[in-house]
């Protein structure tokens, strides 16, 4: 079997078989098979898509390409949540712990940021000492006594992922509905949780672009996880716009302590509640969903989550300063506040412009393995359907040079578009499947 004739089967829309696709995941993790073909073969799915039976086999490669963890020697019963990838999406530091002070376990492995979209991992390393490369032995003493443990892509779990997944960021090859379906659910099923919740999201600044694509790929993913067992339910909501307001990694996690402690922005604090409930109503820990975020919203409130947070960051090696003085965590020399040009009612605001333009700033990466700013990024002021009058604040620049920052302001002023009719803010939450 050759690596060639793969990749030449789906670019002519021949379907492969189960030995084909563990010929090229097993070929790919052994560095048999080079990243130039891999690149090949991924830019084929995207062009050609893959069938559900194709990428139930793939899924299954890949999650069987490293350990596959059982956790129910640690935990009768763990949970999970993945997003599609989104900007300004700092869901997972905050409904890890926030659920786990339930007392539900979350075990979890993240992902590095991907195209426009920022990644978990990168975010939590804007804390210093923070270790994300977790043996499997420190992952399982994490969760046990913690309850809560968020790794990368380890060497020990779906190896495959993490080369497939640096490859994709860098090769135009991240849009495909196989290729993201494969690369979350298998790095679920080989990390051992009996419930995950995915976070699927769509609009301007997602890989879903509309809401059937997003049914598509949330009923792709959930018969993958149910297949082998796992309770599975999709929560999709609208990325249009950021989530919250903060872009960019230290930004991010200020933005998650502000809502740990009370204090969130609206919308990320109720996409917050949705997901970490959808998460203990299929732990069994509350009957109904808005049972569920009525508790979860107690533990914000009462300090409970925010005291797990710091439980977790500080038992992964993060900096106990910075989390009690936020001011110390990676800070860029220029930021700029930059006026509202006119005054109306923002009428939207384009999430993949503000993306790529943090990305463009040094907050993410243009090539495989490229160094990231943790200090950069962009605060928003106003949401689609706030009012404004010129020269109010419109978004605060957090930048590393001068061209840097001019720029980005160009950029954002044009992702920005105005109405001088009233907008009535959209809807968050757009379907919540199983
Ligand atoms: N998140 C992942 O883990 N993988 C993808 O392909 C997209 C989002």
């Amino acid at each position: 079997m050759r690596a060639i004739d793969i990749i030449a089967k789906t670019r002519d829309k021949q379907t492969l078989t189960d030995e084909d696709i563990k010929f090229f995941i097993q070929g790919y993790t052994k560095g048999d098979i080079p990243d130039y073909q891999a690149s090949a073969w991924c830019m084929a799915v995207v062009l050609n898509g893959l069938s559900k039976a194709e990428t139930t086999a793939l899924t299954l490669q890949i999650a069987h390409s490293g350990e596959m963890l059982d956790l129910h020697q640690i935990a009768p019963f763990v949970v999970d949540k993945h997003s599609t990838g989104g900007v300004g999406d700092k869901t997972s530091l905050v409904v890890a712990p926030l659920v786990a002070a339930t007392g539900l376990p979350v075990g979890k492995m993240s992902g590095r940021g991907l195209g426009f979209s920022g990644g978990t991992v990168d975010k939590l390393e804007s804390f210093s000492g923070f270790q994300v490369s977790l043996s499997t032995e420190q992952f399982l003493a994490m969760l046990k006594e913690h309850k809560v443990v968020i790794s990368g892509q380890s060497v020990d779990l779906a190896p495959a992922d993490g080369k497939f997944y640096a490859l994709r960021d860098v090769t135009a090859t991240v849009e495909s509905m196989p290729l993201i379906a494969a690369s979350i659910m298998s790095k679920k099923i080989a990390s051992g949780a009996d419930a995950i919740v995915l976070d699927v999201k769509v609009g301007s600044g997602a890989f879903m672009r509309n809401l059937q694509d997003a049914i598509t790929l949330s009923e792709l993913m959930i018969a993958i996880g149910r297949g082998v067992g796992r309770k599975v339910a999709a929560v999709i909501s609208d990325m249009n716009q950021p989530l919250g307001n903060a872009v960019g990694n230290a930004l991010e996690v200020k933005e998650a302590i502000a809502t740990l402690q009370g204090n969130g922005p609206a919308d990320f604090r109720e996409h917050c509640l949705t997901v970490g409930g959808k998460m203990i109503e299929l732990g069994g820990k509350a009957p109904t969903l808005q049972a569920a975020k009525a508790q979860l919203a107690d533990l914000l409130d009462n300090g409970t989550a925010w005291g797990k947070f710091k439980e977790w960051i500080i038992a992964q090696g993060g900096s106990e300063e910075e989390l009690d003085n936020p001011d110390l965590l990676p800070a860029a020399p220029i930021v700029e506040t930059v006026p509202a040009p006119r005054s109306g009612h923002i009428a939207g605001i384009d999430a993949a412009e503000v993306g790529k333009t943090c990305v463009a700033m040094g907050g993410g990466r243009e090539k495989k393995g490229d160094p990231i700013d943790y200090s950069v990024g962009i605060v928003h002021h106003a949401k689609v359907g706030d009012s404004l009058e010129a020269g109010n604040p419109l978004l605060t620049l957090h930048a590393n040079s001068a061209e840097s920052l001019a720029a980005a302001k160009a950029r954002l002023l044009t992702a920005i578009t105005w109405s001088d009719e009233p907008v009535e803010a959209p809807p968050h939450t757009l379907k919540i499947i199983g």
